[in-house]
């Protein structure tokens, strides 16, 4: 009997960005009411599950990855009992559900920061984060900094100073106390009672800092910039990896189907093959194809290398091209620089969209042949593109004000997603309601009716591509062969009777013998692959 396929090897999932997905309440926000008026559009799109951001209490300071309240839904977002009916509910469409568990730090107006402010330094309390004195009155206990820009460390009136890697509203828990671990594993119970499939972990790679807090020496600021050294005092620390030990225990506890999906930015393939051993999480973004430019070469590399890291431990690759934290890639890829993902520090470059769209489609075929699984991010599927002239003074991410304004920060892929009619609000919200930010007027042409209608849209092609990945047996989990090639064309076989190929050069390529053209992301020219065009071929 053939033994089936874990359904987290090869599934494709959905990233909801809750804010923007619908608004269903009439505040502009998107919201779980809003989600579960969309999951038949989801269902007929032929993902396999969603991954839903943080829904928990928040003061909402970094979109809710700022949570005070682990185990109560924001008011904003909707109740407990809506949690319960969109699981449920995704369920019954045949689909399983993610959510974002934020283990590395909390609100600052989570009831444990709160009591550690007012108890003072020495006690129990302030063991749950990193309290610690300045190298002086007015200087932190080292130089590291936040990820949003600015120094990591902020000063509380009896003169210590606490850590936080990202917003100074996000303290970084002390997970070398025992009853931070205990918590979170309440935490993950609570969830896993409630029915969810699985948990995507921000800031995997955070959780545990070198106890010395030694100094890093170097002015690092960019969130996505991997840390680039494997000694690193806060980033990818070997003790991470027992945490993930005793989570791997309590999902298997609830029958080997709950699984875990890690954000781990870290320096190599082997060290992201670390978090995915057998007895770790089960998956881990790889941000290395995501970062890739889009040139052959590195496009080959980084896909051989992760694939033999993680074939050494026995974990599936998941394949991802844009999330809520990075550029759009259909604006990536129309820029000079393919491999430019943010928070932008950097002057915005020229983009062209037309160039990045068609290379987005051809990524599409591409990242849909690889073995593995795959995650898109919502409003991908409709080719959206990075909203690069939002008004600043509608900007939300911290990072805009952290950086002293120069970096504008991630809001321009977070844009309330069009769905339908020809003005805003797009059917994402009742008509006459303000989007928590507003949509270019341009995508009435990109809205999900409107491009339901057209059978080359960008829709049209996620629908087909869809489709036939799940209908082709030779797709998902299972092995890969490069077949020989001209460099800039990458060409591989899946199983006997699949092949995909990827033109990433100038010139038009002569298809080798195929019996049947399955999906191609452009009209083929006289049987040729045009340059940033790729195929699925019966063979
Ligand atoms: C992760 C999230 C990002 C958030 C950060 C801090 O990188 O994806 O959106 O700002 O963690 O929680």
């Amino acid at each position: 009997m053939a033994v089936k396929t874990p359904w987290w090897r090869d599934a494709v999932v959905y990233e909801i960005y809750l804010r923007s997905l619908t608004d269903s309440s009439a505040d502009g926000v998107g919201d779980i009411g809003g989600i579960r008026s969309r999951l038949r559009y989801l269902r007929d799109l032929g993902v396999d599950a969603v991954w839903i951001t943080p829904w928990y209490r928040s003061p909402m300071v970094d979109g809710g990855y700022d949570v005070a309240d682990y185990q109560d839904i924001d008011p904003l977002f909707g109740t407990l009992y809506d949690a319960r009916a969109l699981i449920d509910e995704v369920h019954d469409s045949g689909m399983r559900i993610i959510i974002d568990l934020v283990p590395n730090h909390t609100s600052d107006q989570h009831p444990w920061f709160q009591d550690a402010l007012s108890a003072g330094p020495g006690s129990a309390e302030r063991g749950r984060y990193i309290f610690r004195t300045g190298r002086a009155p007015d200087q932190p206990p080292n130089d590291w900094r936040s990820v949003f820009g600015g120094s990591a460390w902020t000063q509380v009136p009896d003169g210590e100073w606490y850590l936080h890697l990202f917003a100074a509203a996000q303290p970084d828990l002390n997970w070398r106390n025992p009853e931070v671990a205990a918590e979170f594993e309440d935490i993950l119970r609570f969830w896993l009672d409630r029915g969810v499939d699985g948990f995507r972990v921000d800031v995997a790679h955070g959780l545990i800092k070198a106890s010395d807090l030694p100094d890093l020496s170097i002015g690092r600021e960019d969130l996505i910039e991997p840390p680039d050294r494997t000694d690193h005092p806060h980033w990818d620390r070997p003790e991470v990896h027992d945490i993930y030990r005793s989570w791997r225990r309590i999902a298997e506890s609830y029958g080997g189907d709950r699984i875990f999906v890690a954000e781990a930015w870290v320096a190599t393939p082997d060290r992201l093959a670390r978090y995915v051993r057998p007895d770790e999480l089960h998956t881990a973004f790889n941000f290395d194809f995501l970062r890739s430019p889009w040139r052959p070469d590195s496009l080959r590399s980084v896909i051989q290398s992760n694939m033999k890291a993680l074939d050494a431990v026995g974990a599936p690759a998941i394949w991802v091209l844009s999330s809520h934290d990075v550029t759009r890639h259909v604006t990536r890829y129309g820029r000079p620089h393919t491999s430019t993902v943010g928070p932008r520090h950097e002057l915005p470059e020229p983009v062209d969209l037309e160039v990045g769209t068609r290379r987005a489609r051809a990524a599409l075929l591409l990242m849909l042949a690889l073995p593995g699984s795959a995650y898109l991010y919502q409003g991908e599927e409709l080719g959206l593109e990075e909203v690069e002239d939002l008004p600043e003074e509608l900007l939300q991410d911290p990072t805009w004000h952290r950086s002293g304004h120069t970096a504008r920060g991630r809001d321009g892929c977070r844009v309330p997603l069009p769905w339908h009619g020809p003005v805003p609000p797009f059917g994402f919200a009742a008509d006459g309601v303000q989007p928590w930010l507003p949509q270019p007027r341009h995508w009435a042409a990109r809205t999900v009716q409107a491009e339901s209608d057209d059978p080359n849209s960008m829709l049209s092609l996620y629908r087909n591509a869809l489709t036939l990945r799940h209908s082709l047996e030779a797709l998902g989990d299972g092995e890969m062969s490069w077949l020989d090639s001209p460099p800039e064309v990458l060409v591989f076989h899946r199983g006997h009777g699949l092949a995909c190929a990827v033109n990433l050069g100038e010139k038009p390529w002569e298809l080798p013998e195929y019996k049947r053209l399955l999906l191609a992301s452009e009209t083929l020219q006289d049987g040729k692959l045009a340059p940033d065009t790729a195929a699925w071929l019966e063979v």
